[in-house]
């Protein structure tokens, strides 16, 4: 019999994450375009809790669906796995629960692995966000740089006119002054209504359409976009943003001591990181849940920083010969 290497074991991990992925993503389908968001974020999460039962991991939730009081299940610090090397854990088992009860592109349920303690433990606040593909050089551009100089600095190293330049940005008020620095700057904008998490991640394939990711969304959602882009050697630096004291002594209990800390990608998502995602609704990166037949066709990604490799996978279900949970 076969030694299980730990890289043998780390690539079975990664197609494990996918079956979760799967599951949330099925179970979300059901909502999708009914206009409740909340009835498809708790299929999605009872989906995925009891999908991660089967997952050779010791596995502690740090990025979750809340603190234990607030959340049934994966809630921060809930242990999951049937065992096996200590994981940290973070979820969204949909991401975009707004999109999918609008029947909106780009909604997926999303998973990333790290080794113990190399995750930022990132509240539930904004965070301040700027993401750029891989094959750039370190450095190519700065959290605190103006958005002018950021896409100077990339045409330059991408040898493209600022003009050819897309910059993704949440569309929200907030973002008003940050669009028109932007396109004072020369650069077209894709305003999304939601999903930063896909967004950010659309800066690391040609099929996104995305030069750069800019500005503030969920601290949580960073956390994952980071693990992402690791995967692919992509750059992103993040910085919290605190509306009041309360918060910041908050994130101080979760380990955050300087409240105005720019934070590099190995910070947000050190060591090894696996990540998988699946798509609820369709976008540029995967499909959407079909369904067909007696079951569905989901679609996923699923990639590690450890080998680099971007792997999607196509999975034809049977709901007559499995059971999955749906609502
Ligand atoms: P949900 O999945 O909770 O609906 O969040 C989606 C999302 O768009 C994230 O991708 C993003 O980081 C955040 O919400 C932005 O928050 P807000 O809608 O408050 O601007």
């Amino acid at each position: 019999m076969a030694l299980q290497t730990p890289q043998h074991s780390d690539r079975n991990l990664a197609l494990e994450l996918v079956r979760v992925t799967e599951a949330a993503a099925i179970a979300a389908a059901q909502w999708i375009g009914r206009g409740n968001k909340n009835a498809a974020d708790g299929a999605a999460v009872e989906a995925m809790r009891h999908a991660f039962d089967s997952v050779s991991i010791s596995g502690t939730v740090v990025i979750g669906e809340g603190e234990m009081d607030e959340a049934p299940m994966l809630y921060i610090g809930e242990k999951v796995g049937q065992g096996g090397p200590e994981m940290d854990i973070a979820v969204d088992p949909l991401e975009g629960t707004e999109i999918v009860a609008k029947g909106a592109a780009n909604g997926m349920a999303v998973i990333a692995l790290a080794d113990k303690g190399r995750f930022l433990h990132a509240p539930d606040i904004y965070m301040q966000k700027i993401a750029v593909g891989p094959g750039l050089p370190q450095g190519v551009v700065d959290l605190d740089a103006s958005a002018g100089e950021n896409l100077r600095n990339l045409a330059r190293a991408k040898q493209v006119d600022v003009s050819d330049l897309v910059v993704c940005i949440l569309d929200r008020e907030r973002h008003d002054e940050l669009v028109a620095h932007c396109r004072e700057a020369g650069a077209r904008i894709m305003l999304i209504s939601a999903g930063d998490v896909a967004g950010c991640i659309a800066t690391s394939r040609p099929e996104g359409g995305v030069d750069m990711y800019l500005g503030a969304g969920g601290a949580p959602e960073g956390v994952i976009a980071a693990a992402a882009l690791r995967c692919v050697g992509g750059q992103m630096q993040c910085r919290l943003l605190f509306d009041d004291d309360g918060q910041i002594e908050r994130a101080r209990g979760m380990g955050i001591h300087d409240p105005h800390r720019k934070y590099g990608i190995h910070e947000i998502a050190g060591g090894d990181v696996m990540f998988a995602a699946t798509g609820v609704t369709s976008g540029p990166l995967l499909r959407g849940v079909m369904r067909e037949g007696n079951g569905a066709a989901t679609h996923s990604v699923v990639m590690r920083s450890k080998s680099g490799t971007v792997r999607f996978v196509e999975a034809h279900h049977d709901f007559t010969i499995k059971h999955w949970s749906r609502a």
